[in-house]
């Protein structure tokens, strides 16, 4: 890998680094789903690839838990945040909790994980959904043609952003689709990234 990408994604692993970078698009990042979720009735949530606790703020009504690889945000999450904070790799198939929870929710975790991890993650995430509950996915878009929303995407350290067909085909392997969105963030009339809000059900 080339150096200067390594120490760039080295120094996103810190979560004082992470946290800064992505705070002024935290925001906008959440809307479509909480235009479409009422958070008062999400009595249990999974936040599955949490970072250092990025979403636990807007889920401070419920019962939450979190999980990520990163021992450091899960340590900087735990610090700032009621709930329950584990250390795991998602791509071990015993290490989500066995469970029910009214939102199995990820934030730009998935554009990490390579097909078949995407894949067996979204049959575990269905698995644990509550009666009513369902499933929440936003994640980085691949999109077509050259645009600086395609190279930021390239650039990404998570190496698997994907075109919206692709997504749509691993969200609806095991899930129900119930709404699929695009759409921008980034700065006024300049899209810096298009992202996915996928909601599902379990088949
Ligand atoms: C772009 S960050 C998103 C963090 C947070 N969800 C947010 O909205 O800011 C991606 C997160 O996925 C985590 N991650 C990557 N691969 C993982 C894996 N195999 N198992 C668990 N977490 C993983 C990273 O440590 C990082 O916290």
């Amino acid at each position: 890998m080339n150096p200067l990408r390594k120490v760039a994604d080295r120094l996103l692993e810190m979560p004082i680094v992470y946290g800064t970078l992505q705070a002024p698009f935290a925001g906008n990042k959440l809307k479509p789903f909480l235009q479409r979720v009422d958070l008062s009735t999400v009595r249990r949530v999974l936040d599955v690839g949490c970072g250092p606790g990025t979403n636990a703020r807007a889920f401070a009504g419920s019962d939450y838990v979190g999980i990520d690889i990163n021992a450091d945000y899960i340590a900087t999450a735990s610090a700032r945040f009621k709930g329950r904070f584990v250390v795991g790799d998602v791509a071990d198939e015993t290490v989500l909790p066995n469970e029910k929870f009214d939102c199995v929710f990820a934030n730009s975790l998935m554009h990490h994980l390579p097909d078949d991890v995407t894949s067996s993650l979204l049959a575990r995430m269905a698995r644990l959904v509550a009666p009513g509950g369902g499933v929440h996915v936003l994640d980085l878009v691949l999109p077509d043609g050259l645009s600086p929303a395609r190279a930021l995407a390239r650039l990404d350290r998570g190496r698997h952003a994907r075109p919206i067909a692709e997504w749509r085909r691993l969200f609806t392997q095991h899930l129900e689709e119930r709404h699929l969105e695009v759409y921008p963030l980034g700065l006024p009339g300049i899209p810096l990234w298009w992202m996915v809000y996928f909601h599902g059900v379990p088949k």
